[in-house]
């Protein structure tokens, strides 16, 4: 009875902490930076909305560069995430960047395999007539065939095989929705763990989860939504990624990153990180993602922004 009550006050006490972030790199030309995966030899593949070129850098290098991966035809980029070793889906997609929409019928999610070491292979694995807009994109573990893609206007989770092509809706839920006119958007970033399905919704400004099945290679609802957790009126949710220990790091707008601990704090924000005091001041961040190879690596979280910044922050310091 006592510690969960000590660690809420501990909480309250601590709603907001510093930790180092340092500035790996800014876009050419201020380049709005969308999502990122980081591969298995640590360099990180990077979406724009505004750009039809995949790009890729190296964090760990003295002066990184934002090299050209592979170019597409005709539209832009938005969730990346890795099915396999080194094989990643993407949404691509024609942006009105006036409503936020989708131009209608221009979605689709292709697959790039970098596994060979020679040139990209790349190939359209489905074409998603009736998506709105796209946006974070995540894998079901076990399956390395399928991703989930949060359609942040129409407020549903799409299923998409990359080895089929087939398309399915694994889940709607009104926890999805905007519940406002466009440009605002619903379900934005999510992703699977332990056999829950976790995702933000930027309108809604909430964090949270619902359990998934999975059944013939089909993943569905299996419970209701669960509030885990959200944030005040001016700030709103974009993607996130789960530390090794389970904390979840929210890229939150326009200037922060929140962390929650479900297994710990079941509901609730554990704690903002702020940007004032900081060495590089987070601007828009729209995701988050951990990076690969030694321990270093592992805690270091690498956020992008829509100014184009990309910012690695060593979270070794986080108390809770
Ligand atoms: C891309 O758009 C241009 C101009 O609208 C068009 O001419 C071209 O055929 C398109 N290419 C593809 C691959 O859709
Ligand atoms: C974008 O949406 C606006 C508002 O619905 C519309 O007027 C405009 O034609 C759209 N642009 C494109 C390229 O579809
Ligand atoms: C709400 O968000 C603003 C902007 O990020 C921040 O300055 C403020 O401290 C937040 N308030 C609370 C209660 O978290």
């Amino acid at each position: 009875m006592l510690l969960p009550l000590l660690l809420s006050l501990i909480v309250c006490a601590a709603a907001s902490f510093t930790l180092p972030t340092r500035l790996v790199l800014q876009s050419p030309g201020g380049l709005f930076l969308e999502n990122a995966a980081v591969r298995p030899n640590g360099k990180l593949l990077i979406t724009s909305p505004f750009s039809s070129t995949l790009h890729m850098v190296d964090p760990t290098a003295a002066n990184p560069t934002f090299d050209e991966v592979h170019t597409f035809p005709n539209v832009t980029l938005l969730g990346i995430a890795e099915v396999k070793p080194d094989v990643y889906g993407i949404v691509a997609l024609v942006l009105n960047d006036t409503t936020v929409r989708a131009v209608p019928g221009t979605v689709a999610i292709w697959r790039i395999d970098l596994s060979s070491g020679g040139p990209p292979v790349v190939n359209k694995a489905a074409h998603i007539p009736d998506a709105m807009f796209l946006d974070g994109l995540g894998v079901v573990p076990g399956e390395p065939d399928l991703v989930l893609g949060a359609d942040a206007a129409a407020g549903r989770i799409w299923q998409i095989n990359l080895r089929t092509s087939v398309v399915r809706i694994a889940a709607q839920d009104d926890a999805f929705a905007s519940g406002a006119p466009a440009p605002a958007l619903g379900i934005n970033g999510l992703h699977v763990r332990d056999g829950d399905l976790y995702f933000t919704n930027s309108q809604k400004k909430t964090f949270s989860r619902f359990s998934i099945s999975l059944r013939g290679g089909n993943v569905a609802q299996a419970g209701p939504v669960e509030a885990l957790g959200s944030v005040n009126a001016t700030d709103q949710f974009d993607d996130f990624a789960f530390d090794p220990a389970g904390r979840v790091w929210a890229a939150t707008d326009p200037d922060t990153l929140t962390v929650f601990f479900p297994s710990v704090q079941g509901n609730s924000r554990l704690r903002q990180l702020n940007a004032p005091g900081n060495p590089v001041e987070f601007n828009s961040p729209t995701s988050a993602t951990f990076g690969r190879g030694g321990v270093a690596q592992q805690h270091t979280l690498y956020v992008t922004t829509q100014a184009g910044q990309l910012i690695a922050v060593d979270t070794t310091g986080i108390q809770v």
